[in-house]
């Protein structure tokens, strides 16, 4: 993996590794039930063709960090109105959906994941009034809004942790995860009860002076690991689903889903041996663990199910237009993976994230080919999520890049992203190219990882930098003083400068997305690879019954490639439909020149 630090480095360490055309795009927006005060979407679900129940297999989602997107009120932290304004943005870029992370009441000390309010908007993003806006003007442009579903943990502050903290008896006191510790007296805390580790950093318990126990946090301290065992806990959540439901939101993404249950036996986790059998250590100074006991366990399919059942409600009958339920699902294989989707009958994740082929994390022809071919035969032929960057991982310039071609692999990445089968998902800034831009010193360090795991772990701040919408100061995303500085480069790589380049990133971008959208073949169609020993350039097909195939073409090296396909009854000849700029016209099937990280797009003849 890069040598940057990041979340994925910790959780892939951790052994986790850690429409169809037209039809969509005439899909209406969101779909609400007729009430009061779910006015404009109840207008919308009127006009919804039966196409909007499958909108999400061929969807295009976009991640919107809201504190870094566009700020409206000048306070240098992004909010609902500053997307809403930017709303004809994502429709011009072809987005079907917005995924917001969290915007709820939150003390930040996980900006934002660590909740404590599940059914109010923090006052830094705006009111309630704003998001019903937000998800009433996203649907007139065909855009829905998903949100970010937090159930492994809630904040500290949260009152259900307030009232479970404040006794043993306390009715909320089995909401989450107390223990005695070991060899603890009434006098003596002893020591925690085994040797579990949070993702952020040394034990993953924390004694609690006032009832005279550890509690569990899988990740900050102040993130207290609600009680899955709970059937309460699973009520509160189709309750508080249920509430944005209603408002009309398209879904969700649940949030850390793999780390709701731990095994309850509760021994000791294994300690991560390098080759020379020494205990390997991580950025915070603890040994490595294997992640066997609290990650992943078995727990986590049925409530999936039971927690899909609750979204599936609001996809029926009066509410036409699928909720889509989206994981966080960092896994150790493609099989796990595909057990994400639910055994038959009983479905789980419409779209659990594909971080197989996300953290490849190297410009690795093999590995793509490989786990590209494991997406169309090892998930039961169900619909994949691809993407590559994210809030918690490096962009891709520091994952991917090599410095000198960082945007024509960019173009390389952005093809497998939507010339693939299935559902995409990118963040915010990749679509002109935002580079990483970590803090240089601690103290202008946000993220608590950062200054935690200093200087080997940086923290995320680098990949949650405003976007750059243009080249004034703060790059058109505050009037005011940006929570997190404006990158140097946003005067020449910004959402202005590109839209009037018709060879920009963001001009690809847009190209892609609408081939995706609009082309037979791309939007539905099957995905063949091609030339399958070629170690230099990765190619395939898109085929759909009744319309022109589609061969993909990119060349994964720094050097000038000719590539020479067969496909059975074509003439050889092309049409292109898009190819990188300056990119020379093929001469045929069996001639296709492609620079260094060109692609090419074409149907076969
Ligand atoms: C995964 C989120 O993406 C990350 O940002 C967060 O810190 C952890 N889950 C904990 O909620």
């Amino acid at each position: 993996m890069h040598p940057t630090n990041s979340l994925a480095r910790m959780i892939e360490s951790c052994a986790l590794a850690i429409l169809l055309g037209a039809g969509t795009l005439a899909a209406a927006g969101q779909s609400a039930p007729a009430k009061p005060e779910n006015k404009p979407q109840a207008k919308l679900q009127a006009a919804a063709p039966a196409s909007a129940r499958e909108w999400w297999k061929n969807a295009v989602i976009y991640e919107i960090y809201p504190r870094s997107f566009q700020d409206s009120n000048g306070d240098g932290i992004g909010d609902l109105n500053g997307i809403t304004a930017r709303l004809d943005y994502l429709k011009e870029l072809g987005v079907d959906a917005i995924w917001l992370t969290p915007c709820f009441p939150s003390p930040l000390v996980d900006f934002g994941y660590d909740i404590s309010d599940y059914k109010k908007i923090d006052p830094q993003y705006g009111t309630l009034a704003d998001f019903d806006r937000l998800v009433a003007e996203a649907g007139k442009r065909h855009i829905r809004v998903l949100m970010d579903m937090v159930m492994n943990h809630s904040s500290d502050k949260h009152e259900w942790f307030q009232q479970s903290r404040s006794s043993r008896s306390n009715a909320y006191r089995d909401w989450y995860v107390w223990r005695d510790g070991k060899g603890q007296t009434a006098t003596d805390k002893g020591v925690p009860p085994n040797n579990w580790q949070s993702y952020f950093g040394h034990s993953a318990w924390e004694w609690d002076e006032t009832t005279r126990q550890y509690y569990y946090h899988k990740f900050y301290i102040q993130q207290p690991d609600l009680n899955w065992n709970n059937p309460k806990v699973h009520e509160a959540f189709k309750d508080i689903m249920a509430f944005w439901l209603k408002r009309g939101v398209g879904g969700f993404r649940f949030d850390a889903i793999t780390t709701l249950y731990e095994d309850p036996a509760m021994t000791d986790e294994g300690i991560v041996k390098d080759k020379d059998g020494n205990p390997v250590i991580n950025a915070y100074g603890d040994p490595q663990l294997d992640d066997t006991k609290t990650n992943n366990q078995p727990g986590v399919h049925p409530v999936m199910q039971e927690m899909r059942a609750a979204v599936d409600k609001f996809s029926t009958g009066a509410y036409p237009g699928t909720r889509v339920v989206i994981g966080e699902t960092y896994l150790p294989n493609i099989g796990e993976l595909a057990k994400m989707y639910g055994p038959k009958g009983k479905p789980e994740f419409h779209l659990p994230m594909d971080t197989q082929v996300a953290m490849i994390n190297k410009m690795d022809i093999a590995a793509f080919r490989s786990k590209l071919t494991d997406v169309e035969t090892q998930i039961g032929g169900h619909v994949p999520l691809l993407l590559f960057d994210n809030h918690d991982n490096p962009r891709i310039d520091l994952r991917y890049g090599d410095g000198v071609h960082d945007e024509a692999i960019q173009r390389v990445l952005s093809t497998v992203l939507f010339a693939s089968r299935g559902a995409a998902l990118f963040y915010y800034g990749d679509e002109i190219g935002m580079k990483t831009t970590p803090p240089t010193r601690k103290e202008d360090v946000k993220d608590p990882i950062g200054i935690t795991g200093w200087p080997k772990e940086k923290g995320r701040d680098g990949e949650r930098t405003p976007m750059q919408w243009d080249a004034t100061a703060n790059s058109g995303f505050t009037r005011g003083t940006p929570w997190l500085p404006v990158p140097p480069n946003a005067t020449t790589v910004n959402v202005e400068a590109e839209k009037s380049d018709s060879a920009s990133l963001f001009a690809w971008y847009k190209s892609l997305i609408h081939l995706k959208k609009t082309n037979l073949a791309f939007a539905h169609g099957d995905n063949v690879m091609l030339d399958t020993d070629n170690s230099k350039v990765l190619s395939w097909l898109r085929k759909a019954p009744g319309a022109p195939t589609v061969v993909v073409a990119a060349n994964f090296t720094a050097d000038p490639q000719t590539v020479s396909l067969a496909v059975p009854g074509s003439t050889g000849k092309l049409k292109t439909l898009l190819k990188s700029p300056g990119a020379a016209e093929p001469a045929s099937l069996t001639s296709i020149e492609l620079g260094p990280f060109e692609v090419f797009i074409g149907e076969v003849k």
